[in-house]
C-alpha cells in the first residue's frame, strides 16, 4: 500500500510525542509479546519511553508463576491510580498471565482506572484493545522492536501454552494447551528479524522442543530456521527432558550454530518429589540425557530451575537435589521456593519458613560454587563470542565475556579465555 509521504492530520503519526511506557513481569514469553505490543503502538506513532512521567500509555504485562510475580504486578497497577489522576487521558492496559488468573471483572473493579484488560489466552487480540482505545492502526505492515536483547539477538515465538500437566504449575491454565505456530509463519517471523539485522534468534515456548505442525517437527524446524540467510546463532527456551529425540541429538552434532548451552529445568533431585511434580523422568534419566547432549555437543554448557520446599519435600530428598547439582555441572541454575498455585489442600506449602530459607541458601551457595567450577573449565580454553559491544560478549555456551581490545558488535569472533570470575570470562581476541 501506498503510503503518503507526509502524515495527514488525524494520522496518529501526525502527533510526535506520544509515548508508550511498558512494564514487563516474568519470562521471555511475556517479553517477546511486550517487544510485539511496542511494534503494535509503534505502527500508531508512539515511541517507546522508560520515563512513566512522559507516558501517554501504559502496558504491565503480568506473571503468575509464582505468588510474589502477581503480587508485585498487582502493586504495580496500583501504584498507576496516580498516573491516571495527572493524566485522565492516558491509556492503561494490563495483559498477560496474571491478567488471565485474575479476569477483566476482578481487575477493573478492583482498579476501575484501567482501560483494557487482556489476559495471556487473549493475547492476540491485544490489536482489538488497542483499537477500542487509540483507534485502528494506519500502518499494516508488521514493524519490530526488540527491547529486552541486545539488537543482534531477536525472539520468534513459535507456540504458546503448555500441553503438559506438572502439579505445581499454573502456566497450563492461564496460558492454555500448547498451540504451535506454522512453519511458514515462524520462518517469516525469523527472516524479517535476521534481515533487521538480529545475528541470533532464540525460539520460544513453554516446551519448545514440543513442537510439532503437521508433519514438521522441532527437529526440522530447526534445521529450517538454520538455513536462513544472516543467522550466526540459534538458541531456543526453554525445552522440556521428556521431549529430546535422536533427531535432535543428531542436529545438535551436525550444526555448530546450534547453540552450544540448553536451559533444561530438572526441578530436583529426588525421583519421589519429581514422581509427585509428575515430570516424567527420573534424575537419573535426566542426568542420562545431558550425558548423551554432551557427548554430541562436547563442551555443552546446561543450566537449570529448582523448585525448593515442594510440599513432602524431606531433608533427604533435598539432599538428592543438592547431590544432582554436582552431576550436573549446571552452568547456572535459577532456584525459586515453592509457592502455592491452588487451594488443593495437598498442595499447601508444608515446609516451616525458616527451614525453606535454610534450603534455599545452601542449594544457591551449591549451584554457585558449582557454577564457578563450570566456568574455570573454560580457562584456557577458544569460545566463539558474539559481541553485543565492543568489550562485551555471549558464548555460545552462553557465559558472559569481557575483552579489554574494542571487537565489533554483532560480529562472532574467536576469543582465548584467560580468567573467570563470578559469572564472567575474561579473555583475549587472538
Ligand atoms: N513455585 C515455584 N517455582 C515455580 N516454577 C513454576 N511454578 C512454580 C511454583 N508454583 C518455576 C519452575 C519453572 C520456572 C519457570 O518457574 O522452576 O521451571
Ligand atoms: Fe509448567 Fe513448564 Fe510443566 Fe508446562 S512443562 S506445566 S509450563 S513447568
Amino acid at each position: 500500500m501506498q503510503k503518503p509521504e507526509k502524515p495527514q492530520n488525524g494520522d496518529p503519526r501526525s502527533r510526535p510525542n506520544k509515548a508508550v511506557f511498558i512494564i514487563t513481569f516474568g519470562c521471555q514469553m511475556n517479553e517477546a509479546d511486550s517487544e510485539a505490543i511496542a511494534a503494535a503502538f509503534r505502527r500508531r506513532g508512539y515511541a517507546l519511553t522508560d520515563e512513566i512521567k512522559k507516558a501517554d500509555a501504559v502496558v504491565v504485562n503480568t506473571c503468575t508463576v509464582r505468588q510474589k510475580a502477581e503480587d508485585k504486578a498487582i502493586s504495580q497497577i496500583g501504584r498507576l491510580r496516580v498516573w491516571k489522576e495527572k493524566r485522565p487521558e492516558g491509556n492503561i492496559f494490563v495483559v498477560g498471565c496474571a491478567a488471565q488468573k485474575l479476569g477483566g471483572k476482578y481487575l477493573k473493579n478492583r482498579f476501575p482506572f484501567v482501560d483494557e484488560v487482556v489476559g495471556a489466552k487473549a493475547i492476540d487480540q491485544f490489536e482489538d484493545a488497542l483499537i477500542t482505545q487509540l483507534g485502528p492502526s494506519p500502518e499494516a505492515e508488521t514493524s519490530h522492536q526488540n527491547i529486552y536483547r541486545s539488537p543482534q539477538t531477536a525472539y520468534v515465538t513459535i507456540m504458546r501454552g503448555c500441553s503438559l500437566k506438572c502439579s505445581y504449575c499454573i502456566v497450563p491454565a492461564v496460558r492454555g494447551p500448547a498451540v504451535f505456530l506454522s512453519p511458514e509463519a515462524i520462518l517469516k517471523d525469523a527472516a524479517g528479524k535476521l534481515k533487521a539485522g538480529a545475528k541470533e534468534i532464540v525460539l520460544l515456548g513453554q516446551t519448545v522442543n514440543a513442537y510439532r505442525h503437521g508433519k514438521t517437527t522441532f527437529a526440522e524446524l530447526l534445521k529450517k530456521v538454520l538455513a536462513l540467510p544472516g543467522l550466526a546463532r540459534l538458541r531456543f527456551m526453554s525445552p522440556h527432558p521428556v521431549y529430546f529425540d535422536k533427531a535432535f541429538t543428531a542436529i545438535l552434532k551436525a550444526e555448530p550454530k546450534l547453540a552450544r548451552h540448553i536451559h533444561l529445568p530438572v526441578q530436583s533431585g529426588s525421583d519421589r518429589i519429581l514422581k509427585a511434580m509428575r515430570r516424567g523422568y527420573t534424575a537419573k534419566e535426566y542426568l542420562a540425557l545431558i550425558a548423551g547432549l554432551r557427548q554430541a555437543a562436547p563442551g555443552l554448557a546446561v543450566s537449570t530451575d529448582f523448585i525448593v520446599g515442594y510440599p513432602g519435600e524431606t531433608e533427604e530428598d533435598f539432599q538428592a537435589t543438592l547431590a544432582l547439582v554436582a552431576a550436573g555441572r549446571f552452568s547456572m541454575a535459577y532456584c525459586f521456593k515453592y509457592s502455592p498455585r491452588t487451594d488443593r489442600p495437598e498442595m499447601k506449602a508444608d515446609i516451616p519458613e525458616a527451614e525453606l530459607e535454610k534450603r534455599l541458601e545452601r542449594l544457591l551457595a551449591a549451584v554457585k560454587t558449582n557454577s564457578l567450577l563450570v566456568l574455570k573449565e573454560r580457562i584456557g580454553k577458544i569460545e566463539e563470542v558474539l559481541f553485543e559491544t565492543e568489550t562485551y560478549g555471549r558464548a555460545s555456551g552462553n557465559f558472559a565475556v569481557r575483552v579489554k581490545t574494542a571487537a565489533a558488535p554483532g560480529r562472532l569472533e574467536k576469543v582465548l579465555i584467560a580468567s573467570a570470575e563470578k559469572n564472567t570470562l575474561n579473555g583475549k581476541l587472538p
